[in-house]
């Protein structure tokens, strides 16, 4: 079976999620072509493409191959019917899947509690995080600075169970809230464990032998930056405190993670007007836990090899905060 995913503005980002879901459902497929628009693959078993674009975040449309037809047979065909792969070839065939844009805005408008001082991870973004996180027998997905829940919802709505922590308790009761809607309004098992904690330290209660965890987390940022960052004393504190409390959770975390277990996290840097400031945290060694690329090193992306990834950009324009992700994984 060959299908083509229409991949979202963050085409390796989308490509790293399609890897971690395939790998963690044990699904076997060869690339064919992957580039800023498209991963078209080869599939050894059909899949059901309407859940699995339910799933993913980062994928458009899902169109299943029947032909490779040139560019002059392509010239004959209406557009929905066709994608081009190199302007010389195109793949003829039918879209099979679309993503559905309006349950992404119906979470991020219409769930009970939203915090406008910190920001909120977008549902697209979040089904991301979550396949990024999760291997072949993860049982729960844990967030350590859950907010409003965004990623525990999406993980909520693929059957997982969750915990979810927050230093701030009105925050974790409005977390509460959005879990029972979700569950209510998709009708899926609240499956879910919600209480106070510091980041930086750990709660023993987050110990759990008999379960495989993957951690995913947007950490805090500080605030709501609308501005390009200035560098005076105040704007120098916030991001040394941000970039000291995540370097302690991600220490504090390694210590709940199994092997194979993976910490997904966004560190991220801001823009001030003339150049990005850094944290230390992103170029820091975390003993046992390791970064991970997940994408294989020799796939051939945009006609060249990708080589080593260390993180993906989550791009959005105009945005102060850039988000990087970072995937780690225990060894
Ligand atoms: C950027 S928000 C997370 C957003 C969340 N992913 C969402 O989509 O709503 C960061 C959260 O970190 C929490 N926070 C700040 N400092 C913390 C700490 N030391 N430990 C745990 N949570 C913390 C804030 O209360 C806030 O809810």
């Amino acid at each position: 079976m060959r299908l083509i995913f229409k991949l979202g503005k963050n085409p390796l980002l989308s490509i790293a999620e399609i890897y971690s879901l395939m790998q963690s459902k044990d699904i076997k497929f060869e690339v064919i072509k992957a580039n800023n628009s498209i991963f078209f693959i080869n599939l050894q078993s059909p899949i059901y493409a309407d859940i699995l674009i339910k799933i993913l975040g980062g994928v458009l449309e899902i169109f299943r191959v029947e032909d490779i037809i040139d560019f002059k047979e392509a010239k004959k065909v209406k557009p929905k019917y066709k994608v081009n792969i190199d302007n010389e070839t195109f793949a003829y065939g039918d879209i099979i899947a679309k993503q559905d844009i309006k349950d992404f805005e119906k979470k991020e408008i219409q769930k009970p509690y939203v915090e406008g001082k910190n920001g909120m991870v977008p549902s697209k973004l979040a089904k991301i995080m979550v396949n990024l996180a999760v291997g072949t027998n993860t049982t729960t997905i844990y967030d350590p600075y859950c907010g409003t829940g965004s990623i525990l919802i999406e993980a909520l709505l693929q059957g997982y169970n969750v915990i979810g922590t927050d230093i701030n308790p009105e925050v974790i009761e409005g977390c509460k809230k959005n879990l029972n809607w979700v569950s209510k309004e998709y009708g899926v098992e609240n499956k879910s464990e919600l209480f106070v904690n510091n980041a930086a330290s750990l709660a023993e209660q987050l110990v759990r032998e008999k379960e495989t965890i993957a951690i995913s987390t947007e950490p805090y940022l500080g605030s709501a930056w609308s501005k390009p960052v200035q560098k005076n004393v105040r704007n120098t504190k916030t991001i040394a405190h941000v970039d000291k409390l995540i370097i302690s959770s991600i220490r504090s975390l390694s210590k709940i993670l199994k092997n194979k277990e993976r910490l997904v996290i966004m560190i991220p840097s801001f823009k001030t007007k003339h150049d990005i400031i850094y944290l230390k945290a992103r170029d820091m060694e975390f003993g046992s836990l390791k970064k991970i690329s997940i994408i294989p090193e020799d796939l051939i992306f945009n006609d060249k090899k990708v080589g080593d990834i260390k993180s993906f950009l989550y791009y959005r324009e105009k945005a102060i905060v850039r988000r990087e992700i970072f995937i780690f994984e225990k060894i």
